[in-house]
């Protein structure tokens, strides 16, 4: 079985996706939208799709089975109820919504329409966050206690990118609230342990730049904050400290990369990273060491992504490859020797999507997952706005019971591979 799969936005970030659309055993007819439409036109020419459309409703009235979207960050909400209300499984590139009452009303309709609607959320797919959730699942991690995440990525390089939809206004568009674009950050501790954020303060930094577009009447949503740094309480009782940088004088190291976790601290192991290794250690259960004794066990995880798995098709080194900690196997022989994307996610992503739309299951990046690593960053900026008031942060729920998730194949041990050692064994012969 295929389905029929329509591609909204093609922009910066969509083509970086269509070979992988294309390729795909579960992919039919494949079409683009732009409201541009020459750039969906080159798209089609360039790799031989079923074609072009200007909007969402023309491939909506064709037919299209499923949508994935990829247009600016604040329309995302109102074109997947769109999609969903026709009857369409949709993908949206992060994040899922600008605004808790379109969570709402995204989960809602996922439930009531019953249809896959996920996010691309390649922090999800970060080789040493699958490999932290793999671990953390066992239960030899304990408890989670705290973790750092960040999201920092300057607007100035982001200028040429706003600048292809919004013109000589791009500015104004940048200047979207940083807590507005939360879920990298916030997915990494949260989809390692399953909890949400139940309460958060933050505080951000007021911009007074008059070459950027912060502050009352200068973008459409009155923001003043180019930086944002937010403290919150998770339902299993820990804490995140979360920092969204817009504008700053920092660039990623080569091979490096925007979003980082650099610290996730639980009772019995603790897991830190820097822009370019990570690093993880273990309590093995003996009282009252010295630290330079300590009976504890490091493990270098090494580079992001040590491939290559897969060739090289990207000229940004972090947009390829795979690491030890990913389950290739589990991927359609198509993608073997097609480009990936932000260490090693993309193609993961997208099988997601399309399995869980043909075998009506849910892929762990669901509506209901999303809404969990937004919404704390909406509610993060409010209380920016507040001075940094506490305020509480509502739970969409989970999805219905009677929704099957996806499965995948067994991964079994691959050569390689990094783990814990053994936590019970003594540190030291008898
Ligand atoms: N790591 C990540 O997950 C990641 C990385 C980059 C971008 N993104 C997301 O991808 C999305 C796209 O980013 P981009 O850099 O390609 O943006 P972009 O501005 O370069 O491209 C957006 C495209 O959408 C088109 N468009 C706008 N509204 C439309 C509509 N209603 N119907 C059809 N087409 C429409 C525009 O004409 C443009 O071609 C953003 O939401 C961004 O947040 C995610």
């Amino acid at each position: 079985m295929t389905i029929r799969l329509g591609l909204v936005g093609a922009g910066e970030f969509l083509p970086h996706f269509v070979a992988m659309f294309a390729a795909h055993p579960g992919v039919g007819a494949l079409y683009v939208a732009d409201l541009v439409v020459e750039r969906a036109e080159t798209l089609v020419a360039e790799f031989g799709l079923a074609g072009a459309a200007s909007n969402l409703d023309e491939l909506l009235a064709i037919g299209v089975d499923a949508v994935a979207i990829f247009t600016p960050r604040h329309t995302h909400a109102v074109l997947a109820l769109q999609a969903m209300q026709a009857g369409a499984h949709v993908y949206i590139a992060v994040p899922a919504a600008v605004a808790l009452d379109e969570l709402q009303a995204m989960t809602a309709a996922a439930a009531r329409h019953r249809r896959v609607c996920m996010t691309g959320e390649t922090s999800y797919y970060y080789p040493e966050i699958v490999f932290a959730r793999e671990e953390f699942a066992t239960g030899r991690w304990g408890q989670f206690i705290h973790a750092d995440a960040q999201y920092v990525h300057d607007w100035a390089t982001w200028g040429p990118h706003f600048r292809l939809t919004f013109g000589d206004d791009w500015q104004k568009y940048a200047a979207i609230p940083p807590m507005f674009y939360p879920t990298h950050s916030f997915s990494m501790p949260l989809s390692i342990t399953g909890a949400r954020v139940t309460h958060i303060s933050a505080h951000g930094f007021v911009d007074r730049g008059a070459d950027a577009g912060y502050g009352a009447g200068r973008n459409p949503w009155d923001n003043p904050f180019s930086n944002t740094v937010a403290l919150a309480r998770t339902s299993d009782g820990g804490t995140l400290r979360i920092g969204e940088f817009r504008r700053l004088g920092w660039f990623p190291l080569r091979n490096g990369r925007e979003v980082m976790m650099p610290t996730f601290y639980a009772s019995d192991a603790c897991m830190e990273s820097s822009m370019a290794s990570t690093f993880l250690t273990g309590r093995q259960g003996v009282e009252g060491s010295l630290s330079y004794e300590h009976p504890g066990v490091t493990v270098d995880l090494g580079p992001w992504v040590d491939g290559p798995y897969f060739e090289h098709g990207s000229a940004q080194d972090h947009h390829i490859g795979l690491a030890s900690a990913h389950h290739p196997a589990r991927l359609p022989r198509e993608y073997h020797g097609l480009a990936n994307g932000h260490s090693g996610s993309h193609q993961y992503l997208i099988d997601d999507f399309i399995r869980a739309c043909i075998e009506d299951a849910l892929p762990p990046t669901h509506i209901w997952a999303s809404a969990a690593w937004c919404a704390p960053g909406l509610v993060a900026h409010q209380s920016a706005l507040q001075g940094g008031a506490l305020l509480e942060v509502p739970d969409f729920g989970q999805p219905p019971d009677d929704w099957p998730r996806l499965t995948y194949p067994p991964r079994g041990v691959e050569p390689g591979r990094p783990r814990l050692p053994d936590l019970t064994a003594p540190a030291f012969p008898a």
